[in-house]
């Protein structure tokens, strides 16, 4: 089923119980699906089966790091699962990127292959206690390019990030930013936050948006309020 919107919503429940009593309230033409790794840890291929059955673009948000050759077969894996969206995390390298996106070719179904650069949950300290020098945007910048030199569609990145990678990446390159907070919504644990409009005008392609839409009364009306901003 076809489908243009920007937003997906992250799936962050425990079960999948709860996650479909959410997902049967939204629409498959009006947003898409991220699963992550708990979801995914407790309720596996079936659920992501099951979200794909009833018509949604699903991410698979595994973050795969390993050998080339397990990634590749991982992403394999997640291809025949019928997913739209999966991802590994650049720091695997180029020939762990490039199995991936070669698995992916060879697939019968070819999701969109994208990289995690630098997890923004880590400063600059941390990714200089792990070996990396320089600063996280001057990484997030250099991994990036060594994604898009891989093959890969895009990356995960902070909308703070995107402006600067547009610069440096192509066009067609995908920008999946979370981080998104709209102006009426709660900010939660989430510190640098950017509204959907004004992420997609500095140049993400798609916004991961949990809570304003999960714990939303009415979440389908959430949803709605999000696509009248991102109109007007
Ligand atoms: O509820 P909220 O909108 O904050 O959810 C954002 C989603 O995006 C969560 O699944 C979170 O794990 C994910 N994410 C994030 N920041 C990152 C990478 C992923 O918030 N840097």
């Amino acid at each position: 089923m076809s489908n243009n919107s920007p937003i997906i919503v992250a799936l962050d429940f425990p079960s999948a119980a709860q996650a479909l009593e959410l997902v049967e309230r939204l629409e498959p033409q009006r947003c898409r699906l991220k699963v992550g790794k708990e979801l995914f840890t407790r309720s596996g291929p079936t659920f992501v089966e099951k979200l794909v059955d009833q018509g949604y673009d699903v991410f698979l948000d595994l973050k795969f790091h390993d050998i080339p050759n397990t990634v590749a077969a991982a992403c394999r894996a997640a291809a025949d699962l019928g997913v739209w969206m999966v991802n590994v995390h650049a720091q695997g390298g180029r020939k762990m990127m490039e199995a991936a996106s070669e698995a992916l070719q060879h697939s019968s179904h070819q999701p969109l292959l994208i990289a995690v650069t630098i997890l923004t949950s880590m400063a600059e300290d941390d990714i200089h206690e792990v070996g990396l020098g320089g600063t996280p945007a001057e990484n997030v910048k250099r991994l990036a390019k060594l994604a898009e030199g891989s093959g890969l569609n895009g990356v995960v990145c902070s909308p703070q990030e995107v402006a600067m990678l547009r610069e440096t990446i192509s066009a067609e390159f995908n920008l999946v930013t979370p981080g998104i907070r709209p102006s009426w919504s709660a900010k939660g644990d989430q510190a640098r936050i950017t509204t959907p409009a004004d992420a997609t005008r500095l140049g993400s392609n798609y916004l991961v948006i949990g809570r304003p839409i999960t714990a939303a009364d009415e979440p389908l009306e959430a949803l709605q309020k999000i696509e009248d901003e991102l109109r007007g």
